[in-house]
């Protein structure tokens, strides 16, 4: 079984590799740039923008798993068109695994209204496929909202709500469903607890002796309320068994 990996250079296109290095499958991973450290794999130069390479990438593989992706630049052409481009490729696919995010359809994002659009795209195609959608990793609350405080202050929306997941985890997820049937949309994979940002912040300064406060923000608006909310999380699918403390202090994921 052939199994490429797409956004090898990215936090969970690496934790797949890191993962995959101990198995038997046969891996080609592919990128823009060329990652680090990729072993015996092969990688192959692939754009989803500009379609260059993906023949090359999807050639004589059996089993996708995409975890490239852009959420800011381009995100429209690269998440559903050049999505969309990419599928029509994949006639021959055995199964094609697609991390998504949870609550896409009810947070007010551009992102998420793309990622929602690819689903369906994927989910009115021939092509045999399992969805998946996590909750926000720990490494990107912790590198997106926590890592520069101003004045020696987090100020932060303190009161909005993360499920975080070890991106480890989840990508050990992934490869499980490999050798499983595609199974379409499939149950969500969250983190261990539900945290506001606030707490996540506290424990951040407790665990590396910072001196940093927190500055705890409202924002208006319904994307904040929906964070707030915690629509980004699933209370019954308490999957990941990593903790944020523990991505914290052992940098483990
Ligand atoms: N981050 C989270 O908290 C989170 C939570 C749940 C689900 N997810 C989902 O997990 C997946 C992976 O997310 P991530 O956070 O690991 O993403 P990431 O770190 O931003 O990595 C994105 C990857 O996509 C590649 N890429 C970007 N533009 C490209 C292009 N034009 N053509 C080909 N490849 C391109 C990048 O590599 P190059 O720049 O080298 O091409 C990189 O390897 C996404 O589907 C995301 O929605 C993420």
């Amino acid at each position: 079984m052939r199994i490429l990996v797409t956004g090898s250079t990215g936090q969970l296109g690496s934790a797949l590799l890191n993962q995959l290095k101990g198995s038997d499958y046969k891996v080609k991973v592919t990128s823009r740039r060329k990652p680090e450290g990729i072993g015996h794999f092969d990688w192959v130069y692939s754009d989803l923008l500009s379609g260059e390479g993906l023949d090359d990438a999807i050639k004589d593989v059996d089993v996708i798993i995409h975890a490239a992706t852009s959420p800011i630049k381009n995100s429209k052409n690269i998440e559903v068109t050049g999505f969309e481009n990419f599928l029509s490729k994949l006639q021959h696919i055995k199964h094609f695994i697609y991390p998504s995010i949870v609550g896409i359809e009810e947070i007010p994002l551009k992102y998420y209204k793309l990622k929602y659009e690819a689903e369906e795209l994927l989910r009115n195609s021939s092509i045999p496929y399992t969805t998946v959608r996590a909750t926000q990793f720990h490494g990107f609350v912790e590198n997106l909202l926590l890592s520069k405080p101003l004045f020696k202050r987090y100020v932060i929306p303190g009161s909005i709500k993360f499920q975080s997941v070890s991106v480890g985890e989840f990508a050990e997820h992934l490869i499980d469903l490999i050798n499983k049937d595609p199974q379409g949309r499939t149950n969500d994979f969250g983190g261990p607890d539900i945290m506001t940002l606030r707490e996540m912040a506290e424990l951040k300064i407790k665990i590396n002796n910072e001196t940093n406060k927190v500055l705890s923000i409202s924002l208006p608006g319904k994307l904040y309320k929906s964070f707030r909310d915690g629509k980004n999380t699933c209370y019954s699918r308490k999957v990941g068994k990593i903790t944020f403390e523990e991505h914290l202090g052992n940098k483990i994921d």
